[in-house]
């Protein structure tokens, strides 16, 4: 019996290992050259996911869409409290809405030069590490025509909406075979947040948009918790079972 208890034990340890966001942060981090850059961020952290609604509501959703999601579901999802949810929405919009823009499409041409793109989905179609790396790779540049320009999306038509918070960062770049190449950011105005706290801002915004791109994800995340505790529970019933069965034929 001592055998069984210690089988279930492996199993709970090992099914909840697999899940826990220690493991899968493991893996990222902030080494090397940008391209590299991680945000690490965990879709089953509620709280970074409350922090990420609160930094769209107020820094992205003023030029951009969800457009399939409801206020109402997120509030449910995030459990946010109804009063929070209240205060997050965007004027004239009620709870049962979807979270869109005041921005139109021909104004945001007439503004930017382009039209901010709804960002339901683009924690899917180009990644949460591309978001990450995008919030993070914006520098002053003068031959552009906001003053500012981006190592992930050169060129970009979004300006760096973010400024007051991480301050105005330079590129250093260096010679490497004669080539220029990333070196580092030097925050040349200070913002209002630390370089740990302004990652700490991008990595909430962007576990916000992943799970904006598929609500869901949470939830079956969860649901796996429960099938692996499910399935060694079980596998050790059977192999106790088996012993059982076993030990008449011996
Ligand atoms: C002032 C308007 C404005 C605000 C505010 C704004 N954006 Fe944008 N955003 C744009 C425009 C314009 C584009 C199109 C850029 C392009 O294609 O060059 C864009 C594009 C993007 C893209 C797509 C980049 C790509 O590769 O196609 C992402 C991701 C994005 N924004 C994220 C954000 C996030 C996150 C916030 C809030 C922190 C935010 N934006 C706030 C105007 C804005």
């Amino acid at each position: 019996m001592r055998n069984a208890f210690a089988l279930i034990a492996a199993g709970l340890v090992l099914s909840a290992l697999s899940f826990s966001p220690a493991v899968r942060a493991a893996t990222a981090g902030l080494p090397g050259a940008w391209q590299d850059w991680q945000p690490g961020n965990d879709i089953s952290n509620t709280a970074s996911l409350q922090r990420g609604a609160g930094n769209f509501m107020g820094y992205c959703a003023g030029c951009h869409s969800l457009k399939y999601v409801r206020y109402s579901r997120m509030g449910t999802d995030l459990k946010i409290p109804e009063d929070q949810l209240e205060e997050m929405l965007s004027p004239g919009s009620k709870k049962g809405d979807y979270m869109l823009t005041k921005l139109t499409a021909a104004d945001g041409e007439a503004w930017f030069g382009k039209a901010p793109p709804d960002l339901s989905l683009i924690a899917r179609s180009k990644g949460s590490d591309y978001v990450y790396r995008f919030l993070k790779t914006y520098y002053l540049d003068e031959k552009t025509t906001n003053g500012t320009n981006n190592l992930a999306l050169p060129g970009t038509a979004m300006p760096h909406v973010l400024s007051s918070l991480q301050g105005a960062p330079i590129l250093k770049t260096v010679k490497k075979d004669g080539l220029d190449t990333f070196d580092s950011f030097e925050i040349v105005e200070p913002g209002q947040l630390t370089a740990e706290q302004y990652d700490e801002f991008v990595r909430d915004t962007v576990n916000f948009l992943e799970y904006a791109g598929e609500p869901v994800k949470a939830y079956r995340q969860s649901l796996g918790i429960w099938v692996m505790l499910f399935l060694s529970l079980f596998t050790a019933l059977a192999w106790l079972l088996k012993r059982e069965y076993w030990r008449d034929v011996k």
